[in-house]
């Protein structure tokens, strides 16, 4: 077996902490990425692995991490975007965007493009979800109240969105984009919060993201959707397809966090 470097972010709770530790188990170099720094020492102890601190809801933690992480790091083979919020006690940023946009599309975003000349040719994992809703710019600028439910859903068609457009970007020039829904209602942290439910076996998501990091079969699915309620890759949401709309998504986001 080639032991991969896996990069995950939100790897302090939930399907990101029990994925590092199925990957740390299978062998591989994990990096794991927390907002909680005592949380975040507890994974880094308990797994002997390098780790980041940066709260995604401020966009310029993420830029300085993924700075540090660039002047540690040559080659970084599997980046799993996984970091993300649903409910939260106050829903804006500092800066007056929805924090849904910002941690779960606007942060990776950035964090995925700076890493991009350590990722070369190796894999990025976005976490999408089964809640996809068709994404309104104004919403995204921050100008629209919208239910914690509503912002979550367009958070997270954005990003199946951003992964398309990448995937067709760079073909076979740079790393395999792929989006997941890892199977609803899985008994985390914001499942419980969010729909007052114990939830499925966390381990239906990790399975799929063990798979999507490391799998060859996935080499060819760049760009794609993989909805792990029916185990297979599937069409997102009808606007997830519509790749003018993403474009100019893909503009504003980058005229918002200014890459
Ligand atoms: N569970 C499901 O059924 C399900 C279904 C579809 C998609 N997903 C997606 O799967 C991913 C993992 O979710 P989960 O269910 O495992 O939830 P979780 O247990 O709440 O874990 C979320 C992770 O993201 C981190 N995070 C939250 N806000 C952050 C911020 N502002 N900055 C940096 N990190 C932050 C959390 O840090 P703390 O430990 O500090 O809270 C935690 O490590 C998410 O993207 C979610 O949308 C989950």
């Amino acid at each position: 077996m080639i032991s991969k470097k896996v990069l995950i972010t939100g790897a302090t709770d939930g399907i990101g902490l029990e994925t590092a530790r199925r990957l740390k188990s299978l062998g591989h170099e994990i990096i794991v990425h927390g907002r909680n720094l005592e949380k975040l020492k507890k994974v880094a102890e308990e797994l002997k692995v390098k780790s980041f601190q940066a709260d995604f809801s401020k966009i310029d933690e993420v830029r300085m991490m993924a700075d540090s992480i660039l002047k540690e790091y040559e080659e970084i083979d599997v980046l799993i975007n996984n970091a993300g919020v649903l409910k939260t006690p106050s829903p804006k940023t500092h800066d007056g965007y929805d924090i849904r946009y910002m941690v779960n599309t606007f942060a990776p975003y950035l964090l995925t493009k700076k890493l991009l000349p350590v990722l070369k040719k190796g894999r990025v994992v976005n976490l999408s979800s089964a809640a996809q809703s068709s994404v309104d710019f104004d919403a995204m600028l921050g100008k629209v109240e919208m239910s914690d439910f509503e912002a979550y859903a367009q958070s997270k068609l954005a990003i199946t969105m951003w992964t398309r457009h990448m995937g067709n970007s760079f073909s076979d020039n740079g790393p395999v984009f792929i989006a997941v829904n890892p199977g609803s209602f899985l008994g985390t942290k914001m499942v419980k919060e969010g729909f007052n439910t114990s939830g499925n076996d966390i381990n239906i998501g990790v399975d799929i993201l063990t798979s999507l990091a490391l799998d060859s079969e996935h080499q060819v699915n760049s760009g794609k959707y993989y909805d792990n309620d029916n185990g297979k890759y599937s069409a997102p949401q009808t606007d997830g397809l519509d790749d003018a709309k993403a474009s100019e998504m893909v503009g504003l986001i980058e005229s918002i966090i200014n890459v």
